[in-house]
């Protein structure tokens, strides 16, 4: 039989993975409005993109933005620009100096990220590099610029080399620094993995890296069942 590929279908009886549709909306309602500039750029990736559901929701977006001013990072990288709304709202607790580095493969994006990333005055803090995440992590041109490590690596992009994305950033985050990855529960297939009813190759692949993470001597981990679910680890001092 002929493996699914993509995205499978929630599984309707956990609906928003227990965190139902109505208490879903509840939770965005009562959580701080989305920016306006933000709704903007959510606006133009639904009508510009061909794939616009990969645009992280509203309150998704709230969280990571609480994350950045939790941390008040330095360094950010972003794996897996997309349209750039995970990138500005990293952006939102930066230090004064402080910049994210984003990279994706697909450079027709650009003219989208340029217009939306003017508009909320984050272009010059912004770095951007087109290309295979892999290949860019390899050719160390993310330290030309900064040598200092990062404080967060955000895991967005393509699911076949999550597991490696993230060991990458486990040698690459300074110490007490964050590794935060996004569709770890794959729509709830990986519980089918688990239970041993499903081969899906990206969900196999999902939950072994949550299994890496949290079986990890360097990572103290938390995943939250949030939309698509997120995995939250923050890396072990060295030494
Ligand atoms: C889920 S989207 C990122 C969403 C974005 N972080 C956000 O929250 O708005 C995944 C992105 O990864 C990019 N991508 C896919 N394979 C890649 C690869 N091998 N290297 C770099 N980027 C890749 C795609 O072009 C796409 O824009």
């Amino acid at each position: 039989m002929a493996k699914r590929r993509g995205k499978p279908p929630r599984i309707p009886q956990l609906g928003n993975h227990g965190l139902d549709d109505a208490l879903h909306a509840y939770a965005t309602d009562l959580s701080s409005t989305e920016p306006a500039g933000l709704a903007a750029l959510r606006r133009s990736t639904w009508t510009q993109t061909v794939k616009p559901q990969m645009l992280c929701d509203e309150l998704q977006g709230r969280l990571l933005a609480s994350m950045s001013h939790m941390i008040a990072p330095t360094r950010v990288l972003e794996l897996g620009t997309f349209t750039g709304y995970a990138t500005a709202c990293w952006a939102e607790g930066l230090t004064p100096e402080g910049t994210v580095d984003s990279v994706d493969v697909n450079d027709e994006l650009h003219p989208i990220q340029d217009k939306h990333w003017a508009q909320l005055n984050v272009a010059d803090r912004i770095r951007r590099h087109t290309g295979k995440a892999m290949d860019i992590l390899d050719s160390g041109v993310l330290f030309d610029a900064d040598p200092r490590p990062f404080d967060v690596v955000f895991v967005d992009a393509d699911k076949e080399h999550q597991q490696a994305y993230v060991d990458w950033a486990i040698d690459h985050v300074r110490d007490g620094g964050w590794i935060v990855v996004d569709n770890v529960l794959w729509w709830g297939e990986v519980l089918r993995v688990q239970d041993g009813t499903s081969e899906d190759p990206y969900a196999v692949r999902i939950h072994e890296l949550n299994a890496h993470m949290k079986g990890h001597p360097d990572l103290d981990n938390v995943l939250l069942p949030l939309r698509d679910g997120l995995h939250v680890a923050r890396r072990r001092p060295r030494g």
